[in-house]
């Protein structure tokens, strides 16, 4: 049965099963994030922030930076903003093993203020992560991670919770979990553009029957 897809018996195709990248490449990508000191951030930070999640993710959510609770434990989106969009995850039904997440910049900025100096720094290993992941769908987080993979989308509130080609594949742009934190309006846009999200994956899943 070598290379046919296994048919269930409600005639429906099961997913393709998706390559994992060569682990020694993703490990010593990751190595080499961890010992990076090429720009500023490198003196600053407690722990440079690699990645969350499969290998083989399906969706890959884009954040901007770690923030201090990331950067002490040296893992993306483990804060009150990484809280929200766990919820997120699940409200979107996405299993554990289809979901990968990572941010733009791997060091915390001073101040949490994105260093778009240091993201030009950093964007190598961006597209390299980009490369050996293989998403497909990339949901940014926010206006910084929306500008950094696709510069010509129009400002996040325009582009959030509506699909857009991007440069490198399809881009569902969100706005950041932390402002959904912030008021109850940036709350309500929130699970509004994630409800637009979850209703366009659920009509791909019929399109693929
Ligand atoms: N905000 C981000 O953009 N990334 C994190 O990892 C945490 C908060």
């Amino acid at each position: 049965m070598t290379g046919a897809r296994r048919v269930p018996r409600d005639g429906r195709r099961a997913p393709r099963r998706r390559p994992a990248p060569a682990r020694a490449a993703w490990e010593s990508l990751s190595a080499e994030i961890r010992a990076c000191r090429r720009c500023p951030l490198g003196a600053t930070r407690t722990h440079a922030v690699v990645y969350r999640g499969s290998l083989t993710p399906e969706v890959l959510f884009v954040g901007e930076a770690p923030g201090a609770e990331e950067d002490r434990q040296g893992v993306p989106f483990v804060g009150r903003a990484g809280r929200r969009l766990d919820e997120a995850i699940r409200f979107l039904g996405l299993p554990e093993g289809t979901v990968g997440i990572l941010n733009v910049l791997k060091c915390r900025p001073p101040h949490n203020r994105f260093d778009r100096a240091a993201a030009r720094t950093c964007r190598p290993y961006l597209d390299r992560q980009l490369d050996l992941l293989r998403p497909r769908l990339i949901v940014t987080l926010g206006a910084h991670a929306l500008r950094t993979l696709d510069p010509s989308a129009p400002p996040v509130l325009q582009s959030a919770g509506t699909l857009r080609a991007g440069p490198a594949g399809p881009i569902f742009p969100l706005i950041h979990p932390a402002a959904a934190l912030r008021s109850r309006r940036w709350g309500e846009r929130w699970v509004h553009d994630l409800t637009a999200l979850r209703t366009w994956r659920a009509g791909r899943a019929r399109e693929a029957l």
